[in-house]
C-alpha cells in the first residue's frame, strides 16, 4: 500500500498577479488531503462516495499520465478536508498528494521539488494553460511561501513554463499568523477567473495596473510576515482586497464577509481566485471574527498554518 498527504494553503497576498509574474505569498493550512493506493480493485473513493467525474477525474488522469502509464488495477481512497473550490487549494493538494502517493506506487522516493513540478502540470492541464505553481508548491512545501519571478534568498526550487520562470522560497515565521477562513457558499471557479482577469489586463491598462499593485503589495507583505508585524500585514491585504476587487473578481457575498471580519482583524480579503471561494481575516482575535462570520450566516474554520507539506510512504 502506498499513501501521500498534502496541505491546503490560503493565498495571503498576490494571487492573480503571481499568474503576470508578480511575488505572492501563501501559507498551508492544517487541512489535509490524505490518499491511499493499492493495486488490489478498480475504484476511486473520494471522502467515502464514488468519484465525481466532473471535479476529480481530470486530475486523476492527469496524475496517471505523469507518472507514466500503464497502470495495472488501482484502487485510490481519498480523505480530503479541504473543501471543494474555496480557494483553499484543494486541487493542489489532491494533485501533489496523488502524484506522490502514485510514485510510492511505483517503488520511487517523491522528491519535493519533483512532486511540486507535476503537480503543477496537472494544475496547468486542468485550468488550461493559465496557473501559477503557488498553490501547487506551497502544499508540496508546507509553513509560507514566497513565489517570485526573481531568485532570492531561502530558496526551494525554481519552476519554469511558457517562457515564465517563478522561484519558490521559504519564509520563516517567528510566529504563525491566525487566520480565520469564511467560505461565501459560492463556487470559486478559478480557471474561468484566471481567464476572465487576462482579458481584463489586455483590454485595459488600469487592470494592468492593479495587477502591479497586488505585486507590490506581497512584496511588501514577506516583509510584514517575516517581521512578524502582522498590524502592517492586515493593513497591506485591506489594500489587496480593493484591488482585486477593482479587478472585478470579488462577488457582494465576498465584500460582505470581508465588511463583518474586519472589525476584529489586523484586515481582511478575498483568497485565491475569488468569483466566489473564501475569504481571511488575520486577527488576534480568532473566536470574535469567527463570531461575526457565523452572524453574517458562514460556517467559519479558525484555521493555524502548518510547518507539514507534502508527506508520503509505502
Ligand atoms: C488560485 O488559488 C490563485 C491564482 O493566482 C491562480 C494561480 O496562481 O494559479 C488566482
Amino acid at each position: 500500500m502506498a499513501w501521500a498527504s498534502a496541505p491546503g494553503k490560503v493565498i495571503l497576498l498576490g494571487e492573480h498577479a503571481v499568474v503576470f509574474g508578480e511575488p505572492a505569498i501563501a501559507v498551508a493550512l492544517d487541512l489535509r488531503t490524505k490518499i491511499r493506493i493499492d493495486g488490489r480493485g478498480t475504484s476511486i473513493m473520494v471522502n467515502g462516495e464514488p468519484l465525481q467525474e466532473k471535479l476529480h477525474l481530470p486530475h486523476v488522469h492527469q496524475a496517471l499520465a505523469l507518472t507514466g502509464e500503464p497502470w495495472g488495477p488501482l484502487d485510490i481512497r481519498i480523505e480530503s478536508a479541504v473543501p471543494r473550490a474555496s480557494g483553499l487549494g484543494s486541487s493542489a493538494a489532491l494533485s501533489a498528494a496523488l502524484i506522490a502517493a502514485l510514485q510510492e506506487a511505483r517503488g520511487l522516493k517523491p522528491q519535493p521539488r519533483d512532486v511540486a513540478r507535476l503537480a503543477f502540470e496537472v494544475e496547468l492541464a486542468v485550468q488550461e494553460g493559465r496557473a501559477s505553481p503557488t498553490d501547487t508548491s506551497t502544499s508540496v512545501a508546507g509553513g509560507a511561501v514566497l513565489v517570485d519571478s526573481v531568485k532570492g534568498p531561502g530558496l526551494l526550487w525554481d519552476l519554469e513554463r511558457g517562457g515564465k520562470h517563478w522561484f519558490l522560497h521559504r519564509l520563516n515565521l517567528a510566529k504563525p499568523p491566525a487566520l480565520v477562513v469564511g467560505h461565501s457558499g459560492e463556487r470559486a471557479p478559478t480557471g474561468q477567473m484566471v481567464a476572465m482577469v487576462h482579458e481584463r489586463v489586455r483590454r485595459d491598462p488600469r487592470d494592468l495596473q492593479r495587477i502591479r499593485s497586488l505585486g507590490a503589495l506581497a512584496r511588501e507583505g514577506a516583509k510584514a510576515l517575516s517581521a512578524s508585524d502582522f498590524r502592517g500585514l492586515g493593513q497591506l491585504m485591506d489594500r489587496a482586497h480593493a484591488d482585486l476587487r477593482a479587478l472585478g473578481v470579488s462577488t457582494p457575498r465576498l465584500d460582505e464577509l470581508v465588511h463583518a471580519a474586519r472589525k476584529r482583524s489586523f484586515g481582511a480579503k478575498l483568497t485565491g481566485a475569488g468569483g466566489g471561494g473564501s475569504i481571511i481575516a488575520l486577527t488576534e482575535h480568532p473566536n470574535d471574527v469567527a463570531a461575526a462570520l457565523r452572524t453574517a450566516g458562514c460556517d467559519p474554520i479558525v484555521a493555524s498554518v502548518t510547518p507539514r507539506g507534502l508527506e508520503a510512504g509505502a
